[in-house]
């Protein structure tokens, strides 16, 4: 609005007193019509909530100190974006990994802090992709920090996997015809646990979570034990299938509002490349191959409908449906409606474009719609951050934080002689991870 100003200032010296205050009361009309109606749109206070239901804006402060687990393929690339916009807006500090992990903290390692970038030092949130190691974690993390993660349920996990790391996982690439059926029907034909990324083919999630995913599942003690110590250390477990009533126990968990948790679904397969495990026996291989994955999730599926029990059925719910709404009305704003899932190929603004994992699958992402002719305007930040895909906004924030590190060390000279300290031990050279994004 600002930019309608000078012009219209120009014109009111050339007209006539009259004119010009008809003019201007038109104009301020005009925009109290639009002030009014921006107000609607943004929607801060969700409708008051049934008796009973907490207010949902807290108010007990924000909780801003969170690891999150982030595993594969669980719509954990969505609940990272949530985090990594929240931090910007509250000027938090996430932890990168290093230059030599990629954008992942040099996994399938197990983590340690040195995978830190030094100009993520000390963050208070975490949550790109690591093979979890609760002792090196409580040594970077603050003391207060909430410890969350995600699961999915195991056949349609290991359909996504299937095609998503076909071509970096040995397992599936010596597969004839990448048939799923074919490794299912004798998965040790083709599995071989010591090679690179084979934890992509069986019970990801445990090992994702630091766990044994080769441990034989005969063994009755490994699991129940497992899942024991997991309890301890997390606070919320989120399910994927129950992704909004998900995100509404974090944001009680957190005291956030439900503002920081809007959202659009990221790093998805376009339709085609999505697989369709129509068959009960098929689901049932999956499972029995992914047995601990399956009993896990089936532990934490409970344990998560409890909470969602001792929350209030019907209070989430409630806000279940304010953040739906929440939701729709920031997409309207920023693409004029539900935004349109895109192949990479056809999206022009080349930040948005997702990383394609090999030319046999199609991730889609969003393009924000073109600004107004003449404005020239940039896109707005808060949409450009909503659909930017992970690679791209790691990049982005850890120049961020890189050129804020570098402006506090010049403000506190001479304390290092030069730069910023580096980790205490060298990084071994470069891991075989996978390629970067173009
Ligand atoms: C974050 O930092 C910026 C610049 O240093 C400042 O303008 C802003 O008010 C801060 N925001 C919060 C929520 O602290
Ligand atoms: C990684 O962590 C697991 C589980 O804590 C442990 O069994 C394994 O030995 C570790 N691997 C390495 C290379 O340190
Ligand atoms: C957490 O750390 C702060 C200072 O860093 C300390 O004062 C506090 O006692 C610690 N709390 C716990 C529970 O260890
Ligand atoms: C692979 O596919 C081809 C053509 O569809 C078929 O002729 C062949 O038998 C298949 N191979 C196996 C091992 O299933
Ligand atoms: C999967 O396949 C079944 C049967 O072939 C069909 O009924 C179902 O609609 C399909 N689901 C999706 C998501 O395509
Ligand atoms: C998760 O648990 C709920 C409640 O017990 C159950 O109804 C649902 O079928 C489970 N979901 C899956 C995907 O297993």
């Amino acid at each position: 609005m600002p930019y309608a100003l000078p012009p219209l200032h120009c014109a009111l010296k050339m007209m006539s007193r009259k004119k010009a205050l008809l003019l201007l009361l038109l104009v301020l009309s005009t925009l109290s019509l639009l002030i009014h109606q921006s107000a609607h749109l943004n929607c801060r206070s969700p409708k008051p909530s049934s008796p009973g239901c907490p207010p949902a804006p807290s108010s007990r402060p924000k909780h801003t100190s969170v690891t999150f687990l982030k595993t594969h393929k669980t719509a954990g690339t969505t609940v990272q974006n949530i985090l990594f916009r929240f931090a910007e807006q509250h000027n938090v500090t996430v932890a990168l990994p290093h230059h030599a992990c990629d954008h992942q903290f040099c996994y399938p390692r197990n983590f340690s802090a040195r995978f830190v970038h030094p100009h993520t030092l000390p963050p208070r949130i975490i949550a790109s992709h690591l093979r979890f190691q609760h002792q090196e974690l409580r040594r970077l993390m603050p003391n207060d920090t909430l410890y969350v993660t995600i699961l999915r349920e195991p056949v349609a996990m290991f359909e996504s996997l299937f095609t998503y790391y076909n071509q970096y996982c040995s397992a599936f690439k010596r597969v004839p015809n990448g048939s799923m059926e074919a490794f299912l029907a004798n998965p040790l034909a083709f599995y071989r646990p010591q090679e690179k990324f084979s934890m992509y083919a069986h019970n990801t999630l445990l090992y994702d979570l630091g766990g044994d995913n080769d441990h034989s599942p005969a063994d009755p003690t490994y699991l129940p034990s497992f899942i024991r110590q997991m309890e301890e250390v997390f606070s919320l477990v989120m399910i994927a299938e129950y992704f909004d009533e998900s995100l509404v126990l974090l944001r009680r968990l957190l005291s956030w509002d439900l503002e920081d948790v809007l959202y659009v679904k990221l790093n998805m397969r376009g339709p085609r490349s999505k697989g369709n495990i129509s068959s009960e026996a098929l689901a049932a291989r999956i499972r029995a191959w992914n047995g601990l994955d399956a009993r896990l999730y089936d532990h934490f599926n409970a344990t998560f409908w409890r909470k969602v029990a001792q929350a209030g059925r019907e209070c989430v719910a409630e806000e279940v449906r304010a953040l739906r709404r929440a939701c729709e009305q920031l997409l309207r704003r920023c693409f004029g409606g539900r935004p349109q899932l895109r192949p990479a190929t056809q999206i022009k603004n080349k930040e948005l474009r997702p990383w394609q994992p090999s030319s046999k699958v199609d991730i889609v992402g969003y393009d924000l719609p073109p600004p107004m002719p003449g404005s020239g305007a940039p896109p707005d930040e808060r949409c450009l951050k909503l659909a930017m895909p992970e690679v791209q906004y790691s990049r982005y924030m850890l120049r961020k934080q890189s050129q804020r590190t570098r402006r506090r060390a010049m403000l506190h000279r001479p304390l290092p002689p030069r730069g910023v300290p580096r980790p205490a031990r060298a990084l071994p050279l470069r891991h075989p991870t996978m390629p970067k994004a173009a």
